[in-house]
This record gives C-alpha cells, sequence and structure tokens, in this order.
C-alpha cells in the first residue's frame, strides 16, 4: 500500500512518535510505501512531500514538535480544496492519507472523507479536548511542565507574599488547569467550563490571607471567562483564521485581584513552553499505539475512523463522533478539584 502522513494545526509532544510508528509498522511489518506531506494539509493541496522510510524516522521518537512541519491551513480554506487534495491523492497513488490533529484537523478529515477519500486520522492535543477518546497524547507532557512551573511559582510568590495568576493553554476546555492545578496545589482553579464570579473567586484567594496564608497561586485557562456582569472584561478577538486571540485573563484577573484584596499580585503566562520539548513516556506509548492501529485500519479499510483510547484500549471510532462537540471538564471533575484547594 501507498500511505501519506501529515501533522496538522498547533503542534503537540508526541506528533513524531505517531510518524515514526505509522512509518514503523506500514514499512517494516506490511511492506508499505510510506510519504509525508510537509506542513499539514498545506503539503496534502500542494502536492509538498518527501518519502518516508525507516531512516528518516531515526531518533525521533523522544523529539517534540513534529518532523513534518505543520500548519493551519485546511481545505476548507480553497474553494477547490477537496478537489485538490482528491486530485493529489489520485495522482500519488495513494490508497490512504493519516492526518494527525486537533479539532480543525479531523473535521477537515471529515469534510474529505464524507467526499470518499480514504481518511484514518489520528486526534493529538496538549488540551485533551477531543470527543470520544479518553486522552490525547501531549496532554500528559503539557501537564507535566504546568505542574513543574506551578510548583517553582510556589517558592518565589511566597517570597514575596504575592498572587500569582498563572495562565494555562485551553482555549475552550479546562483539562490542562484542572490536573495542573491539582497536581501543583493550587489555591483556585478557573476553567472556561464555568465562568467565574469575581467576588467568590477574590472571596476564596482572601480566605487564605485571613487564615494567615503569606500567598495564593491561582491556575486559569486562558479560555476562561467572568459570568456575565461579574467584572469588565475584555475578551480579544480572532486570528486570520477564525481562532480567538484572547486578551489575556489572567493580566485582567491579576489587576482586579491586586485591587480587591490589597496584596500585590502577578500574572504568568505558561504559553507554548506548555507545547515544546520532548514528550513524556506515557505521550510517547500512546502516541506509538495510535501510528500502529492506525495502519492497521488503513489495512482494514476502515476509512473515516481515528484512533481513540477506551480505557486501556485502542479502538477506532467514527470521525463525526469525536468532531461534533468537544470533552469538556465534568462538574465532579471539577467538584474533586475544588474539595482539595
Ligand atoms: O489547540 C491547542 C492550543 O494549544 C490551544 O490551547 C491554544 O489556544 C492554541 O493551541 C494556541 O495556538 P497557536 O499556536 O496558534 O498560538
Amino acid at each position: 500500500m501507498r500511505i501519506g502522513v501529515l501533522t496538522s494545526g498547533g503542534d503537540c509532544p508526541g506528533l513524531n512518535a505517531v510518524i515514526r510508528s505509522v512509518v514503523h509498522r506500514a514499512v517494516a511489518d506490511h511492506g508499505d510505501e510510506v510519504i509525508g506531506f510537509n506542513d499539514g494539509w498545506k503539503g496534502l493541496l500542494e502536492a509538498d512531500y518527501r518519502a518516508l522510510d525507516l531512516d528518516a524516522v531515526g531518533g525521533i521518537l523522544a523529539r517534540g514538535g513534529t518532523i513534518l512541519g505543520s500548519s493551519r491551513v485546511q481545505p476548507a480554506h480553497l474553494v477547490d480544496g477537496v478537489e485538490r487534495a482528491r486530485g493529489h491523492v489520485e495522482e500519488l497513488g495513494l490508497d490512504a492519507v493519516i492526518p494527525i490533529g486537533g479539532e480543525g484537523t479531523l473535521k477537515a478529515a471529515r469534510l474529505l472523507s464524507d467526499a470518499g477519500l480514504p481518511i484514518v486520522g489520528v486526534p493529538k492535543t496538549i488540551d485533551n479536548d477531543i470527543a470520544g477518546t479518553d486522552v490525547t497524547f501531549g496532554f500528559d507532557t503539557a501537564v507535566g511542565v504546568a505542574t513543574e512551573a506551578l510548583d517553582r511559582l510556589k517558592t518565589t510568590a511566597e517570597s514575596h507574599q504575592r498572587v500569582l495568576i498563572v495562565e494555562v493553554m485551553g482555549r475552550h476546555t479546562g483539562w490542562i488547569a484542572l490536573h495542573s492545578g491539582m497536581a501543583a496545589g493550587a489555591h483556585a482553579i478557573v476553567v472556561p467550563e464555568r465562568p467565574f464570579d469575581i467576588d467568590e473567586l477574590t472571596a476564596r484567594v482572601g480566605k487564605r490571607f485571613l487564615a494567615g496564608k503569606k500567598f495564593a497561586i491561582v491556575v486559569v485557562a486562558e479560555g476562561a471567562k467572568p459570568r456575565a456582569g461579574s467584572m469588565d472584561f475584555d475578551i480579544g478577538g480572532k486570528d486570520i483564521y477564525g481562532h480567538e486571540r484572547f486578551a489575556g485573563v489572567a493580566r485582567q484577573l491579576s489587576t482586579e485581584l491586586e485591587h480587591r484584596l490589597g496584596k500585590e499580585a502577578r500574572p504568568v503566562i505558561l504559553g507554548h513552553v506548555q507545547r515544546g520539548g520532548t514528550p513524556t513516556a506515557y505521550d510517547r506509548v500512546l502516541a506509538t499505539r495510535f501510528g500502529w492501529h492506525a495502519v492497521e485500519a488503513v489495512h482494514r479499510r476502515e476509512f473515516g475512523k481515528i484512533t481513540a483510547l477506551r480505557g486501556t484500549d485502542i479502538r477506532l471510532i467514527p470521525i463525526a463522533e469525536a468532531v461534533e462537540s468537544l470533552k469538556t471538564v465534568p462538574r465532579e471533575r471539577y467538584a474533586e478539584a475544588e474539595t482539595v484547594l
């Protein structure tokens, strides 16, 4: 068989592990040929690709980022995007394309799959918000990075008797905030799923100082917003692809909390450091398993599906199941975290 692979959307630790696994399973075990499209869907739309053999994927398992490059370009951005993709799949004699990506990438995968192209997707995002899979690779690494940062920030917050408001990634969901906040023992966790009330947040942080504590750490997901009418708030705007470009919830919260509490407050924005660098062992294993199962699905001609972790098993589920809604933080998960704050 001839298989095309691409990585699209925001990068994520573990992408190289999937590419390596696809090549090993396909080339070494099945005798397939694999090509890698450069810079995501852009490579498929422009027939910009390279051959991937075992040498090409040597030594990349532990490397962050993606050797194929990524972009946010999608077939839907071009009037003839679907037809161009189809044309290149045919010209290159591909039996399947394996796109590795998050929400936007999988929506594009669904579009092409509905148009009859042979697609098997692999979900990725540090945000862990893809429905249908218990976990996405990259999440464990991002939570580890955020937790280490929070541990470090605690000591400086304590030295200066400050409130630190630490902004982590999570446009629509608060999984990174929830897990890193729990792991590091943050004093408040603010997630997009539950618009915050500034009075309640002030009271929660203030209670610590009243109890004689000298500092506080608040973890906030970048997409968190106040309850309507709770405080003046600038949400920000959109980028050229229509993605949110937030005005900075940590910055706004720190100004508000400093003023209300009469304590020094500082915003800390972790940003893309959460997406960079070497994946954890957990993410390498999950990514490798996803790659292996994607190739198997191609050989079974089980198209229009993505790999998903269910419990400890890898399953193939319809792409539609993954893109129709996001996996948000359930109430109970938040309640568990709140109890230990
Ligand atoms: O989707 C993953 C993510 O990390 C989001 O949490 C974040 O909002 C976004 O990517 C940032 O992407 P960009 O690289 O375009 O700034």
